[in-house]
């Protein structure tokens, strides 16, 4: 049985009313299965590679910081699953538009994979008006892709809030929003091999 899902309005209104959305069933069995499919695919032609901190000369491999690998999505070359997700999350964007006038404008995007032992820090996505190559992230998503997440597994997403943090395991399927510049999130250690999209709509100089 696949469960009901939250509409994009909705999620917006989440995000405009607690700065986070989290929805499960955002997409289904199937679509989690050939998007893990995918990984697997890309992976076996090694186009992945180790995910880095900072930018400019500051950018760099930093073990102690995150340990993922990642591969970027691009609307150019995208293959029928990755049309798909890039347009469900192009229907997100509208909505986030319409309900919080955010002005989005770009999107950008990677498949993330953590080894058993993974983790990534805390951390902002994004820093105050500072703005990266005429880019500036605004809200932050995150799709995961496991086939099946057990509490003993951990690599739950941890959000800090105001005054309390919240643990999300990252089950296949959930959606998790949240505002890139305001949110300090962290992935805790993972026992197990953890799959997900991480995505970015932003607004840029045009
Ligand atoms: C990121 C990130 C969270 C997650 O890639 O910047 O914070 O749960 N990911 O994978
Ligand atoms: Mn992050």
């Amino acid at each position: 049985m696949s469960g009901t899902r939250k509409s994009p309005d909705e999620i917006a209104q989440e995000l405009a009313d607690n700065g986070i959305s989290i929805c499960e069933n955002f997409i289904d069995i199937e679509t989690t299965l050939e998007l893990r499919s995918d990984i697997a695919r890309l992976k076996s032609e090694a186009q992945f590679h180790r995910a880095g901190v900072g930018h400019g000369p500051g950018f760099g491999i930093r073990d102690t910081v995150r340990r993922d690998e990642i591969h970027w999505l691009a609307q150019d070359g995208a293959n029928e699953i990755q049309k798909f997700l890039l347009a469900e999350l192009d229907l997100l964007k509208t909505a986030f538009n319409r309900g919080l006038y955010l002005g989005l404008n770009q999107f950008e995007g990677h498949y993330a994979t953590y080894e058993p032992g993974g983790f990534y820090q805390r951390h902002l996505d994004a820093f105050g008006d500072t703005s990266l190559e005429g880019k500036s992230r605004v809200v932050s998503v995150v799709l995961y892709l496991n086939d099946s997440w057990h509490p003993s597994d951990g690599g739950e997403l941890r959000l800090y809030l105001q005054n309390s943090h919240r643990d999300i395991a990252p089950v296949g399927g959930t959606l998790v929003c949240f505002l890139s510049r305001e949110t300090e999130h962290e992935v805790l250690p993972s026992a197990a091999r953890r799959v997900s999209f991480t995505g970015w709509f932003g607004r840029g100089m045009f």
